[in-house]
């Protein structure tokens, strides 16, 4: 089974992003955490990363044409891009929202998710693990 998993922006550079928020982990790590999980419980991951609102739509457009499951972290797209939220919800696959840091710990602005209403769940404040967390969710939805 495919899974479309989507990474918003910033997320390509966690080398150099808070280490105290996100870890160690670089961006190249971090796939292959995923992938590894993905193997594990049968999925084929097709993972990107984008710090252009657009291209996420499109990608968001094409899980919907195909009627892919969707993993993703929007990253600060979460906070205020309705585009996204609108493009989410055209997906009538599994939509699992993740976070590697916990947002409603953080500054206030990360309290509001515009994408949590069109998700099937959101898992978050876990590391790389909210991404292997949302697999072993979407296996459950699916089977
Ligand atoms: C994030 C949390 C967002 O608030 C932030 O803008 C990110 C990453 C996370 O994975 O913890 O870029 O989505």
């Amino acid at each position: 089974m495919k899974v479309l998993v989507l990474n918003g922006p910033n997320l390509g550079r966690l080398d150099i992003r808070d280490s105290a928020i996100y870890g160690d982990m670089t961006y190249a790590s971090l796939v292959a955490h995923i992938e590894g999980a993905a193997k594990t419980h049968g999925f084929e991951a097709d993972i990107r990363q984008s710090n252009d609102e657009a291209e996420i739509i499109g990608w968001l457009h094409e899980a919907a044409d195909t009627r892919t499951p969707v993993i993703i972290n929007p990253a600060a797209f979460t906070h205020y891009s309705y585009a996204i939220r609108d493009a989410a919800e055209l997906v009538k696959a599994p939509l699992i929202e993740v976070h590697l840091s916990n947002p409603l710990s953080r500054e206030e602005f990360r309290h509001t998710s515009v994408i949590s209403g069109v998700a099937n769940g959101t898992i978050a404040g876990f590391g790389p693990n909210s991404y292997v967390l949302a697999l072993i969710a979407l296996k459950a939805l699916i089977s």
